[in-house]
């Protein structure tokens, strides 16, 4: 599942560090909250998934409609993908790289996002898309908006694997000034409602070696986008 070149990553083991406690849960905004070590207790379950979503869909570095290589590596599971080339920014059911439609996504991917979103009192939740991101040492995600979904109803559920990163969650502006949240294996972000819109983005990773996954953070972004 690795995008980069590193030694082996010992998946599906836990780590001395990852305690197995309750979650505890922090709030961002009014509709948004961090669900710190939420998904450890399912990380063993999860690996394995993930590898198999991978060998069907690996990362891969997509082009942005400006021009740019995102620095970030994608893939996706579930009915629908997220992509981005020089015609836009888009779901498709189909990824561009195999032309064969994304693979399913696994029911503990599924559960796991149903129930974190439940934690954040929003009820109900049924993605139909998991992006999958893989930062690499110095990869970023810019301030932006999540709002290529069809509606803006669901939630966003985020679950972060491997290096820690410093999520920036910022306002309903551009300009607003950002909170800078640091995101550790395990951690989950929801957010929705009132908070659905607002602005966010990754710093650069700081280098370092993660114990299960390597010299790499990977995130899974659960919607529902169409
Ligand atoms: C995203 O906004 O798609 C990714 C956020 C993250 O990597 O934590
Ligand atoms: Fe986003």
């Amino acid at each position: 599942m690795r995008c980069n070149d590193g030694g082996p990553a010992n998946l599906g083991l836990f780590s001395d560090s990852d305690l197995q406690q309750p979650a505890r849960i922090e709030a961002l905004g009014p509709q948004s909250r961090v669900l710190r070590g939420f998904a450890l207790p399912w990380i063993e379950a999860l690996l394995p998934q993930l590898d198999a979503v991978l060998a069907a869909a690996p990362f891969r570095h997509m082009i942005t409609p400006g021009g740019f290589t995102m620095s970030v590596g994608l893939s996706s599971c579930g009915q629908l993908g997220w992509t981005t080339d020089s015609n836009g920014y888009r779901y498709s059911p189909i990824d561009p790289q195999s032309q064969q439609p994304w693979p399913a996504m696994p029911e503990v991917f599924r559960q796991l996002a149903e129930m974190a979103a439940d934690a954040a009192d929003f009820k109900g939740f049924n993605p139909d898309s998991c992006l999958i991101n893989c930062y690499q040492p110095g990869a970023k995600m810019s301030l932006h908006q999540d709002k290529n979904e069809r509606d803006y109803s669901a939630p966003i559920v985020s679950l972060s694997l491997g290096l820690p990163a410093i999520f920036l969650f910022g306002g309903q502006q551009r300009g607003d000034k950002s909170q800078r949240v640091p995101l550790l294996h395990g951690d989950v972000v929801v957010w929705g409602g009132v908070d659905r819109l607002r602005y966010h983005g990754v710093l650069p990773l700081k280098d370092g070696s993660h114990s299960l996954l390597g010299r790499q953070r990977i995130n899974l972004t659960f919607r529902h986008a169409g």
